[in-house]
């Protein structure tokens, strides 16, 4: 790769070619929210389809879930979350700034030149904690008795839902339940263009097992979890877990690790894997007054599953899909920007190209891009030179490029280009589509 990839670089280049903008930007933008645009929507959708394929679909032992992001606010005190969700933050009576009480060797204060909090002669208040939930109202009166949270993750809805899902689906530990939504925090310290926002899409699977059976159920998902990004194109060398110390660990833990990726600013978690005992289970079970425990029919034994749940986040995961993705190289004295998606990611899956906006070529085009748009996210472009529009096309990480040209009129092939090899090859018209789907679906899963 020539030159390093920044993230000022990626966020430019999301922006320009509609992978991401700030959102509410006319008005100046709302911090940390940010909106995908028609090829950002189409990688996002990509990355979770690919999720869910390899964590339901394909899979025997588990099941999907959509929940409501609005749940009871007893939830919240089972969870733990009303009480711990929180951040210690201190406020500096000078510059009315607020700042995280655990990170403020790291932060700067509000005041020109900006200083550490505290090194200026501002005096900072106690510690106090901030709970990260967003609050909202449910009904038409706005008092504590109609408090409800906007869910800071999407677990908690697989927890009140076990029995439900379990007697509905027959299933029996082991097994999961998956579920993709968004969920929302009030953090104190977003940033990093997609890494941390307030408001995000989880992927979290929660995964019910025989207490003694955990430990061995942990080290599955360890390695199917860091497979899954590898297997999607990550490169190996910039993924590693990282295990928790036993000070890090949650509440509710056990266990931890996490997936991390090399981003441009430093090694950060993609994924958390935990071992969350029974913890969620016996508190709602305690909160709601409904018993939890599963009884296995063979054995005679009656237990509370414990939890293996494997913790991602959608857009976090597309940032890093984007970031790895990232490359320069040089083609005929120019610098050339491709995103080298693995195809079954890619937005875009293949563009059509006439070469000369004449002589029945752009009708032929669009009949090969009718043709292709059946099946894939496929886009046509006649405008400007054909090396300018493979370059748009290499920009967006589109795989396959296909150009009508004047031996397409005489024996009806067209020549098909791949973006990173940039190497072309004829191919007759009516193979194009077995041809694509091989190279397209057929890469290695
Ligand atoms: N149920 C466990 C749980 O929520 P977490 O580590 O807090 O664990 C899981 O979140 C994943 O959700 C993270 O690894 C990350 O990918 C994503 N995530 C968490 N907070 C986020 C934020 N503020 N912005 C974007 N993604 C976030």
């Amino acid at each position: 790769m020539s030159g390093a990839v920044t993230m000022e670089k990626v966020a430019n280049l999301a922006k320009r070619r509609g992978f991401a903008f700030q959102s509410s930007e006319i008005y100046g933008g709302l911090a940390s929210c940010w909106d995908y645009g028609p090829v950002g929507v189409e990688l996002k959708r990509n990355v979770k389809e690919a999720w869910w394929r390899d964590m339901v679909r394909r899979r025997d032992d588990v099941v999907g879930l959509d929940c409501s992001i609005l749940m009871h606010p007893r939830v919240w005190e089972a969870s733990g979350h009303v009480a711990g969700f929180t951040d210690p933050m201190v406020d500096c009576k000078k510059c009315k700034g607020r700042f995280r009480a655990d990170h403020l060797a790291e932060l700067r204060c509000l005041e020109k030149p900006s200083k550490r909090p505290g090194e200026c002669d501002g005096e900072l208040t106690e510690a106090r904690q901030f709970n990260l939930m967003f609050k909202t109202f449910m009904g038409p009166v706005e008092d504590t008795a109609n408090v409800v949270f906007m869910r800071p993750e999407t677990a908690q809805g697989m927890f009140v839902n076990f029995l439900n899902v379990m007697t509905s689906s027959r299933n029996k530990p082991p097994f999961g339940i998956a579920q993709i939504g968004k969920s929302f925090r009030n953090e104190i310290t977003p940033g990093n263009f997609l890494f941390r926002t307030r408001e995000f899409e989880q992927m979290e699977m929660e995964f019910f097992v025989k207490p003694g059976e955990d430990e061995k159920w942990f080290q599955y998902w360890l390695e199917e979890r860091f497979d899954w990004y590898v297997r999607n194109g990550i490169k190996r060398d910039r993924l590693r877990l990282r295990t928790h110390a036993s000070d890090e660990l949650a509440h509710y833990a056990k266990g931890c690790a996490d997936v991390e990726y090399e981003f441009p600013f430093g090694w950060s978690e993609l994924e958390g894997i935990a071992n969350r005992t029974d913890f969620d289970l016996k508190q709602h079970a305690q909160y709601s007054g409904k018993d939890l425990s599963y009884f296995d029919p063979e054995t005679k034994e009656r237990f509370v599953p414990y939890v293996i749940e494997p913790a991602a986040g959608a857009d976090r995961a597309t940032l890093a899909f984007l970031v790895d993705a990232y490359d320069e190289d040089e083609v005929e004295g120019e610098v050339r920007t491709v995103l080298r998606f693995h195809p079954r990611l890619a937005p875009v899956k293949a563009a059509v190209f006439p070469l000369l906006r004449k002589d029945g070529q752009p009708e032929k085009a669009r009949e090969v891009f009718d043709l292709l748009r059946e099946r894939w996210v496929v886009q046509y472009d006649q405008a400007g030179a054909i090396g300018r529009r493979y370059r748009r096309q290499d920009e967006i990480g589109t795989p396959f490029g296909v150009t009508v040209d004047h031996q397409t009129i005489a024996d009806n092939t067209v020549t098909l280009r791949d973006r990173d090899t940039m190497q072309q090859e004829r191919i007759p018209i009516d193979r194009i589509v077995e041809v694509l789907a091989a190279r397209l679906e057929g890469a290695k899963a």
